[in-house]
């Protein structure tokens, strides 16, 4: 059971729903090594995208392009709203609607819930002010853990949470800021199956129906088409599938799987 309460929303964007972020042509290189290699690919708006592929096949790197943490080598990156992102201050454009949700939380164990998630808002105050949060920081962070089902629990350590509580937290910290694109590298990876499932039902309920577009790097393949609209595969740094979810079926995934031929050309 769900531990949202959540009015079920349609799990598709209308077909036409413009790509909120796309990339063209992306080659990164790394100590004179190829990891991404001619990748194009969009993710569209308001939908569920989840980056799946190999070990070491490139996910991480470009989850991170994504978020500006790696300068491709070569190759464009779009976003609907900034056109393509040139120089620092388009960067940081798409930065300040972005948000991650990471695999270890992230969170301080001897801080509560709610102060954990008024993180999000650390630039509004500064660390060593006795004033409070300002009014709109603590609604938010206070909302946010509504949502994830843990407001009666807000003022507790989060030492004391479980992992997938913490992750939880983790998820209400990313959706305080109410981003538009919410990134998420193997975020459910320290949990058992049934506990990532219900994790990643629940915030892809949460996605859908705030219209956030959300990237996810998942290495379970079953977590990965449950939760989907779409699937985009890497291999060696190459799109091996870029599809619906309906349309990536056993075939599609044997192939995604397979090694590589060595050498091949390309960035
Ligand atoms: N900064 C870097 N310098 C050199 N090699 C890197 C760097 N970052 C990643 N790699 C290599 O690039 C490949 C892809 O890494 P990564 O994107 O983390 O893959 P994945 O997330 O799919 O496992 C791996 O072989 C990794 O060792
Ligand atoms: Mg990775």
């Amino acid at each position: 059971m769900s531990m949202l309460h959540l009015v079920p929303t349609s799990s598709f964007p209308p077909a036409a729903a413009a790509p909120a972020l796309s990339v063209d042509d992306l080659c990164v290189a790394r100590g004179g090594r190829s990891i991404l290699r001619n990748v194009s690919t969009s993710f569209a708006a308001g939908a569920v995208t989840v980056v799946v592929g190999p070990s070491g096949a490139g996910k991480t790197t470009l989850l991170n392009v994504l978020n500006g943490l790696v300068e491709p080598t070569s190759g464009d990156v779009f976003a609907t709203e900034l056109g393509p992102l040139h120089g620092a201050e388009s960067w940081a454009a798409l930065r300040a609607h972005t948000a991650t949700i990471f695999q270890d939380h992230a969170l301080i164990g001897r801080l509560s819930a709610y102060e954990n998630v008024l993180l999000a808002f650390a630039e509004s105050r500064h660390p060593l002010s006795l004033l409070p949060w300002p009014r709109f920081a603590r609604e938010a962070a206070a909302k946010a853990l509504e949502e994830v089902g843990l407001l009666d629990r807000a003022f507790e350590r989060v030492e004391n949470f479980s992992g997938g509580e913490r992750q939880r937290i983790g998820i209400a910290r990313a959706l305080s800021r109410a981003p538009r694109l919410l990134l998420g590298d193997e975020p459910f990876s320290s949990l058992d199956p049934p506990l990532a499932r219900r994790l990643g039902d629940d915030l892809r309920t949460l996605a859908v129906r705030k219209g956030v577009t959300l990237v996810l790097v998942l290495h379970q393949i079953a977590l990965a088409r449950a939760l989907a609209d779409r699937i985009v595969a890497l291999n060696d740094g190459r799109v091996v599938f870029d599809g619906p979810v309906e349309t990536f079926d056993d075939a599609a995934e044997q192939m995604v799987f397979t090694p590589p031929p060595s050498n091949r050309k390309g960035c």
